[in-house]
């Protein structure tokens, strides 16, 4: 049973663990180049630039008057670093880093040249060696720069995400909160409803089940006619709700075992009018007005209280009708004897077109051959204790 006022999360829960999936991914993207950062990109970059001056000094000392002597120190500087760069790029190039192959072997020339003492082409050389080993230093400065970016990038989208997911999990809070609220609302009207229904059956032990049984009758009839879900619980509880009015009714009219004067009829038929009123300060009940208000209308206007009559007269309304019948013509009252099921279903096609709508009535012997007994309203149908049982004879005949 639900009332109006339903909320969904608009949030799904899987969204939200979407979202901690990718900041998962994000932070493990930021450890990654962070550790590429320190471990090699910057190590790199030291290694290089070394290497480079290194060359252009060796270059540099070239053109001195006595280049043997004036570049020994020189010389041992090149070697080391020549040697360092060669050896780090062969640890890390395997992991990705860029590396330029024609830097070892120029550089492997230069050392041959030295070796030799063949001091002529080596400037050739180290011009070349310092161009080749500048361009691989430019792209490690690259390699650095590209990787920051990615550092901040990633840092910005999981501060970004980290919110969204803070600002979905305060507004589901909100929304888990609301319904939660709904649902208690719910649940103390239903108790309030119940306690009304049962009052209300407790005047006349010839009538407890009644409000239940309609509703059950209602429902099915409702699904039948393929009655959207939402219409569905309204059509239940205010086909539970329907007679509520008779609460507002004197004993002596409502009951009166003998035939009705004209003014205990009036006050029976003031029932739809007190049910209305009785609805109308709750806002969780307003959908079921019509439903409680219009029951006894007829399909050819002779009813009560407005007099409307055919499609004027709301589907619930009509719905609630055939059910309320049915189950009065099928029930004993101290007035009367209770039709079989064959009898009652006979006096409504007997309605057709004066009381009933004929594709209504049609439908519900339908769904009469092949009951759903599936109503949420199942309490309703528990005896209370001290009440007593409704299969009681006899005779008579009316329906309020
Ligand atoms: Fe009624």
């Amino acid at each position: 049973m639900k009332l109006k006022g339903k909320i969904k999360p608009s949030i799904p829960l899987w969204i939200a663990l979407g979202l901690g999936l990718l900041i998962s991914l994000l932070v493990f993207r930021l450890v990654s180049f962070s550790a590429k950062v320190t471990d090699y990109y910057t190590p790199a970059v030291l290694v290089s630039e070394d290497f480079v001056e290194a060359a252009e000094h060796l270059r540099d000392s070239l053109g001195q008057k006595e280049p043997a002597a004036s570049t020994s120190m020189v010389r041992i500087h090149f070697r080391s670093s020549f040697q360092k760069f060669r050896k780090f790029m062969a640890l890390f190039h395997r992991d990705g880093l860029h590396f330029n192959a024609q830097v070892i072997e120029v550089g492997d020339e230069v050392l041959a040249l030295l070796a030799a003492h063949n001091f002529n082409p080596l400037p050739n050389r180290l011009d070349k060696l310092t161009e080749v080993a500048s361009q691989n230093l430019r792209q490690h400065q690259e390699e650095i720069r590209r990787a920051k970016l990615n550092i901040q990038f990633s840092a910005y989208l999981v501060a970004l995400l980290s919110l969204l997911l803070l600002g979905a999990g305060f507004y589901y809070t909100k929304l888990e909160l609301r319904l939660q609220e709904i649902r208690e609302q719910e649940a103390a009207t239903l108790s309030a409803i119940k306690a009304l229904v049962n009052a209300l059956e407790a005047r006349d032990a010839y009538t407890k089940g009644h409000s239940a049984r309609v509703a059950r009758y209602a429902l099915q009839l409702g699904k039948a006619l393929n009655c959207c879900s939402c219409d569905l619980d309204a059509l239940e509880l205010a086909a539970i709700m329907h007679d509520i009015g008779k609460i507002g009714v004197p004993d002596q009219a409502l009951l009166k075992a003998g035939k009705l004067t004209e003014e205990e009829y009036g006050l029976i038929k003031k029932h739809p009018r007190i049910g209305e009123t009785i609805l109308a300060d709750s806002a969780h009940l307003e959908k079921i007005i019509p439903g409680v208000l219009l029951h006894h209308e007829r399909f050819d206007g002779t009813g009560y209280p407005q007099g409307i009559s055919g499609d004027r007269i709301p589907l619930m309304a009509q719905i609630i009708s055939v059910a309320d019948a049915y189950d009065a013509m099928t029930s004993t009252r101290p007035y009367r004897q209770a039709l079989s099921p064959k009898q009652a279903m006979e006096e409504l096609k007997r309605g057709i077109n004066t009381q009933w709508e004929q594709k209504i009535i049609e439908c519900f012997i339908q769904t009469l051959q092949n009951p759903d007994s599936t109503s949420q309203l199942e309490f309703f149908l528990q005896p209370t204790p001290g009440n007593p049982p409704t299969s009681v004879p006899k005779s008579g005949a009316r329906s309020n």
